[in-house]
């Protein structure tokens, strides 16, 4: 790569409606030149959850200004672009379209190619936006829609180490928030709570912990969570209590199988052992603590993007396109003709070996 490649990124897969121009120059270095968000907390606020038809119109309302809000940010033209970039899945199919049809409206009016960017992808470079972040490093994804560890070899080489075989950690945290009527999202209200309460009140399952692997499970505790929440009456006290003693269970289950998934990662002769953490959840102070703590014992070192890039974001999906369109994959990522996908496993081979990862309500997000 002989220039720097501009590419303006659009992300539209769940509730954030968001666009993004970042440049890639020769080197590696990224620079971002602007980045737009628009979530939908409030409109999905009233059913303590995202609500696919709500988050479908809402970004068919917001992606045209959205795009033209970080186009005017970024202070260059659409003749400036190299080629623009959208997630075409995972995610909520409705809203997957969306972003791709504006995408790929903007490629053709611009004469530009369109690049169909994994939304897992975007996560696993993420840190390569900010960060001098080097292949290979290990991954920990944990938000509301995934839960993962996954080696990143290097672009387009992805392995899944491991995966939650249910429902991923943020909404496990959703979910208990739910059930204590603590509104949504969950996560902050949950940890915010759990500050004033005792993790040793109420002795949680740490699930799949006693069995080798690096493969979780959340959705039982939801049930444990449930139980404890009828058992007696909810006082302030007790609230506090049941959302120390959930975080707890899940930091542990997050810190163990990070430990684990460090201890078999072998980042090559001389190289830094490099541990991600991103996604939602990685905004929680106990379970970062506990990762600091993992790395740190294991020699690693533990990297944390900033928040607006460990959340989904358009900043990640523009460099994925940059960095794909350098390496001179843009026909293998797609093209005018690539359709929206609701699931796309990052790890193909490792999804068709065990398929249990590509059915289900969350499939390949999971
Ligand atoms: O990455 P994200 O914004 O969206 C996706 O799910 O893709 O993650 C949102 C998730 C929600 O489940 C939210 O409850 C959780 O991250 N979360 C937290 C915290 N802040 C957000 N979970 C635990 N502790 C937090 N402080
Ligand atoms: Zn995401």
């Amino acid at each position: 790569m002989t220039r720097a490649l501009t590419v303006l990124g659009i992300e539209t897969s769940c509730d954030e409606t968001a666009a993004a121009v970042v440049r890639l120059l020769p080197g590696g270095t990224v620079e971002i030149l602007s980045e737009t968000v628009h979530t939908q907390l409030e409109e999905h606020a009233p059913y303590l959850g995202v609500v696919p038809e709500i988050a479908a119109r809402a970004h068919a309302e917001l992606a045209d200004e959205t795009v033209r809000a970080a186009m005017v940010a970024s202070g260059v033209t659409y003749t400036d672009l190299d080629a623009v970039a959208a997630t075409s899945g995972p995610g909520l199919i409705g809203g997957v379209l969306v972003g791709m049809m504006t995408g790929k409206a903007i490629a053709q009016a611009a004469g530009k190619p369109f690049l169909a960017v994994n939304h897992l992808e975007g996560h696993a470079l993420s840190p390569r936006l900010t960060h001098d972040c080097p292949f290979p490093y290990l991954l920990l994804l944990v938000s509301g829609g995934h839960c993962q560890f996954l080696e990143v070899r290097g672009l387009g080489d992805y392995r899944r180490l491991g995966s939650t075989i249910d429902d991923a950690a943020g909404e496990a945290f959703d979910k208990t928030a739910k059930l204590l009527g603590l509104g949504f999202p969950g996560g902050p209200a949950v940890e915010r709570l759990a500050a004033a309460g005792d993790a040793k009140a109420i002795d949680f399952p740490r699930p799949l912990l006693n069995r080798p692997g690096l493969d979780m499970s959340f959705a039982g505790l939801k049930t444990a969570v449930a139980r404890a929440a009828g058992a007696e009456p909810l006082t302030e006290t007790r609230m506090a209590n049941i959302c120390a003693s959930f975080q707890a269970a899940i930091t542990d289950v997050l810190a163990e199988k990070t430990r684990r998934a460090l201890d078999g990662f072998e980042p090559g002769e001389g190289q830094t052992k490099r541990l991600v953490v991103a996604g939602g959840v990685a905004a929680n102070r106990s379970i970062r603590e506990a990762l600091d703590s993992v790395a740190a014992s294991a020699g690693s070192v533990l990297l944390a993007p900033p928040m607006r890039h460990c959340t989904d974001n358009a900043a990640m999906i523009a460099l994925a396109g940059a960095e794909r369109l350098a390496a001179g994959l843009e026909d293998e990522a797609g093209d005018l003709g690539a359709g929206a996908r609701p699931r796309w496993p990052l790890d193909e081979t490792a999804a068709k070996l065990d398929p249990a990862y590509v059915t289900g309500r969350r499939g390949a997000k999971a």
